[in-house]
């Protein structure tokens, strides 16, 4: 654990960092949002720029960083056993990036990100009626559920390896070997990030019916084409 070769090293890079903290802020948002009938334009609007942040992160995913690879982080069964059997001696192996455990929850994270956001836009095409308002509320709810555990799990892990994990994704730098870390922050690619989904929501947002739009009662939005819109203005 104390291992000398292990210094505080570029772990996450800037796009890691502002995907997740923008995913966190989104996520957080529309659920702050979800209920508000005059806010449903910002609330659909975010819905896309989740997926538009889900669909950058599976981009960065093949083509980003060491540490921000799926294939660096995602592993089979064995290795996810050996690193909870690691914590139940109280011996858990460090890991520069996500750890074996964690790489799943994050996977889960963006596919259920990924499926509420989906079941959300069918919903506001009025695809699946009923059925597929019940099923927007299940998968926001185990999105919601998995967010708790996510970060009592960022707790618990920071706690083990003695370590402030939630620091290390503000600052990018967490104790690894120099070979192990991201070599470059990216910062063009994030600012690029934020621009891109920043636009995306702006767009849809005033693409999207507003309050007033709002079908009486319920929250469903009355479907209005951008163009009729602009007549009406
Ligand atoms: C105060 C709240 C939060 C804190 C402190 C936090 C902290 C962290 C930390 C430390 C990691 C890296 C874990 C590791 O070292 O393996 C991480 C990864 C991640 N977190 Fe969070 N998190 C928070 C909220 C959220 C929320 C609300 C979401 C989803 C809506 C989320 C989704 C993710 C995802 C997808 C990753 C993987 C990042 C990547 O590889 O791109 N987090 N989080």
């Amino acid at each position: 654990m104390n291992d000398p070769t292990r210094l505080a090293v570029l772990v996450w890079d800037w796009p890691v960092r502002a995907f997740h903290w923008g995913f966190a802020l989104l996520f957080a948002l529309a659920y702050a949002l979800g209920d508000s009938e005059r806010w449903r334009n910002v609330y659909v609007a975010l819905g896309y720029g989740v997926l538009a942040l889900i669909a950058f992160r599976i981009m960065w995913g093949l083509v980003g960083t060491r540490p921000a690879r799926f294939a660096e982080f995602v592993r089979g069964p064995g290795a996810v056993l050996r690193y909870l059997g690691g914590i139940a001696r109280g011996r858990p192996a460090a890991h520069a990036g996500h750890n074996p455990a964690g790489g799943w929850a994050i996977v889960a994270l963006l596919g259920l990100g990924a499926a509420t956001g989906i079941s959300g836009w069918l919903r506001y095409q009025d695809l699946g009626g009923e059925s597929m308002e019940d099923l927007h509320e299940l998968l926001a709810g185990a999105w919601l559920g998995l967010v708790v555990v996510h970060i009592a799990a960022v707790v618990l892990s920071s706690l083990l390896h003695r370590e402030n994990l939630a620091l290390a994704m503000l600052t990018g730098r967490k104790r690894a070997r120099a070979s192990e870390g991201a070599g470059h922050q990216h910062a063009l690619v994030a600012v690029g990030v934020i621009a891109a989904v920043g636009l995306v929501i702006g767009w849809t947002a005033r693409a999207s019916p507003v309050a007033s739009e709002v079908g009486p009662g319920t929250g469903t939005p009355v479907a209005v084409a951008p163009a009729a819109r602009k007549d009406e203005d």
